[in-house]
């Protein structure tokens, strides 16, 4: 991978900034760019011709997941995916539900909802930065309807191997819900390999696309049994007042009209990503992710993230002695960083180079850990 014809063709903001924080937001790509402005053009000539380009978008993120489009659809963002997939489930008094006290809210609380229908919700206290896979087959019963994750952790950075914990749920005749929106673009995605029965994601970080974009995936069996409870006029093949039929794909799960602005850009990112390949992406992105970890266990940082490889993707987490300090002087340095409740947050992505990560410990040297 051409890192630095990349960052010259696609991301100029690298020249201006260190920008180290997708796990936060995207920055604005040129292919991304110039799609909206594009779309505006289109607009003001009145012809959008949106839907044909959420379609394509559907399409394209389909592609890099690994699933088939009509078990793709457009939801604004990974919260809204989330919440049809705890909905269309149709949980019921007695029924349990796996989650985890290392999950960003979204993927806590249409679980935790579904309390007042009677389902005990079991949160797993995850250890070292991630959920062992063990402590979660302890907790599984008959009882247990769904375990959600998500494939890595938004805080901790911490990556799960999906398919063992689908294969665990899937002895129980049970579903894994994944939020993915802390890896799609990041690592090679394979939905089905993986055996996930859900997976949702939004297009503003690591998918390099825009806020109001997200998707869900549901795989073709699940479509085909479990429609939606609220409906909106997307998800309606023929419009009928006497019947309306639920369209026969994973469209079925759309409300209303999408923000084709964000549509537009967020396909730009995708093709983008699916032209240089998710697998070298996911290569350079752990090969500066380990640079990253291996310089800052050096200094003696106390790093949050799980040391194994296997567990790691691109974000690391990390402490000093004082985080406002060490972020303030990094932001003075041109870094573009989040602090979060677990410490400074860095995301690697494959359009950063091995200097910037030199001279972001550098920084973190001179501040002291
Ligand atoms: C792991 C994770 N899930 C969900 C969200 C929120 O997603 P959305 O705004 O697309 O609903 C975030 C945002 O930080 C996140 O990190």
């Amino acid at each position: 991978m051409n890192v630095e014809k990349i960052r010259e063709e696609y991301f100029p903001i690298t020249k201006k900034i260190k920008f180290f924080d997708t796990a936060n937001h995207s920055p604005p790509s040129i292919p991304v760019q110039e799609a909206i402005r594009n779309y505006l053009d289109d607009w003001d000539n009145l012809d959008r011709k949106g839907d044909q380009r959420t379609l394509e978008t559907i399409e394209s993120w389909s592609r890099l997941i690994g699933c088939n489009k009509d078990e793709a659809c457009f939801q604004p963002n990974t919260s809204s995916g989330l919440a049809v997939v705890s909905e269309i489930l149709r949980f019921k008094k007695g029924d349990s539900i796996i989650i985890n006290d290392l999950e960003n809210p979204a993927n806590q609380i249409p679980w935790l909802a579904q309390r007042n229908k009677g389902v005990e919700i079991r949160i797993i206290r995850g250890r070292e930065g991630y959920v062992h896979l063990e402590d979660v087959e302890k907790a599984v019963d008959d009882s247990t309807k769904a375990i959600a994750l998500s494939q890595v952790e938004w805080m901790s950075g911490g990556r799960h191997n999906l398919r063992e914990f689908a294969d665990l749920i899937h002895e129980n005749d049970g579903y894994l819900v994944v939020d993915g929106i802390q890896a799609a673009g990041a690592l090679k995605i394979d939905v089905k390999k993986d055996k996930v029965d859900f997976y949702a994601n939004g297009a503003y970080k690591w998918l390099l696309g825009c806020s109001g974009a997200g998707f869900l995936y549901v795989s073709k069996e699940h479509v085909a049994n479990m429609d939606p409870q609220l409906w909106g006029y997307r998800a309606v093949e023929k419009h009928s007042l006497d019947r309306p039929y639920l369209k026969p794909t994973a469209k079925k799960y759309e409300f209303g009209e999408p923000s084709y602005l964000s549509t537009v850009g967020t396909k730009a990112a995708i093709d983008l990503m699916l032209k240089l390949g998710p697998s070298q992406i996911e290569t350079q992105i752990l090969k500066l992710n380990q640079r990253l970890y291996d310089g800052l266990s050096f200094l003696g940082a106390k790093i949050v993230t799980p040391e194994e490889r296997k567990y790691r993707a691109g974000i690391v987490t990390f402490n000093t002695k004082n985080n406002l300090d060490t972020i303030s002087t990094l932001k003075a340095e041109g870094f573009y960083i989040s602090l979060r409740a677990a410490g400074i947050r860095v995301a690697t992505n494959f359009f950063n180079n091995e200097q910037e990560v030199d001279k972001l410990l550098e920084n973190v040297r001179k501040q002291g850990v």
